[in-house]
């Protein structure tokens, strides 16, 4: 069995299997930006296939999406035009020569920092690379969701989808490692064209809202909002006008916060 990253290999797939044809996400970051008054330089890091940079683009910012995958780069730059795009590792990027009004990192992307240190890695760099008064704006799923509800881990989800006449079949499993606080993921992958399985392995780290306030605090950022929805990953999805929730409880989390203190 290949082990792979079945979906960041192939961005077309990633899309496919995860479509946001509204640009939901995109919409969500930029009404975030326009509501606490950020400056028009946004830095997308963990952009993928550049959907979310391209449509803050289109909205007048000028904007910088970043990510690991030389392919998801490629595609984002054949695909998702306008942005500058360059290749960083969010754990640590150094964009010193640059400075942005706001970091935008969607879809769980911050959890992928699953050490302390990678997570610290993670705000310094971003401290780094904001003007005073700047904003980071993220997305990702609330590590507080597990605690005492195991409906995520309990079963086994299978997905199908076709791409370009061949038909793709996922078997999905989660588990919590506690004492790494990540969330794991092992996903199977099979196709109909008789290629072998592909086996794709993935964690993020489980954060907690308190956790995450008080990181922030020691980085220099003062919590705008921290709220599980509504947003482009909940159910219902956040419609335009709708304001941030109150509480935060439910499988996503959504931050926005301020950097007062740049050093
Ligand atoms: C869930 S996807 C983001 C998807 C994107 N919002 C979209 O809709 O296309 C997460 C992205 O983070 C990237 N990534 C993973 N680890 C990273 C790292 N250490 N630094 C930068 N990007 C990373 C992956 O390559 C992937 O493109």
């Amino acid at each position: 069995m290949r082990n792979a990253n079945l979906l960041t290999d192939n961005p077309v797939l990633y899309e496919a299997r995860f479509p946001d044809e509204v640009r939901l996400a995109g919409r969500w970051a930029e009404d975030c930006l326009r509501r606490y008054g950020a400056g028009p330089r946004v830095l997308d890091i963990g952009c993928g296939t550049g959907r979310d940079a391209a449509y803050l683009h289109g909205a007048g910012r000028t904007v910088v999406g970043a990510d690991l995958s030389e392919a998801m780069l490629e595609h984002a730059r054949a695909h998702h035009p306008g942005p500058e795009y360059i290749r960083a590792d969010l754990r640590g990027f150094d964009l010193a020569e640059r400075s942005f009004d706001a970091v935008v990192c969607l879809d769980s992307a911050l959890l992928y920092c699953h050490t302390n240190d990678e997570l610290d890695g993670f705000l310094t760099s971003c401290r780094n690379s904001l003007a005073p008064g700047g904003l980071l704006v993220a997305e990702m799923r609330n590590g507080a969701f597990f605690l005492g509800r195991t409906e995520l881990l309990d079963t086994t989800s299978v997905n199908e989808l076709s791409w370009q006449g061949i038909t793709y079949r996922s078997t999905t499993t989660l588990r919590v490692d506690r004492a790494a606080q990540l969330l794991r993921r092992t996903r199977v992958w099979t196709a109909d064209d008789g290629s072998p399985p592909v086996e794709q392995r993935s964690a993020w780290r489980l954060v907690f809202p308190q956790e995450l306030r008080h990181l922030l605090a020691v980085h220099g950022f003062e919590v705008l909002a921290l709220y599980d929805g509504p947003g482009p990953r909940t159910e219902p999805p956040w419609r335009e006008g709708d304001l941030p929730g109150a509480t935060a409880d439910a499988d996503r989390l959504h931050l926005v916060a301020r950097l007062t203190r740049a050093h």
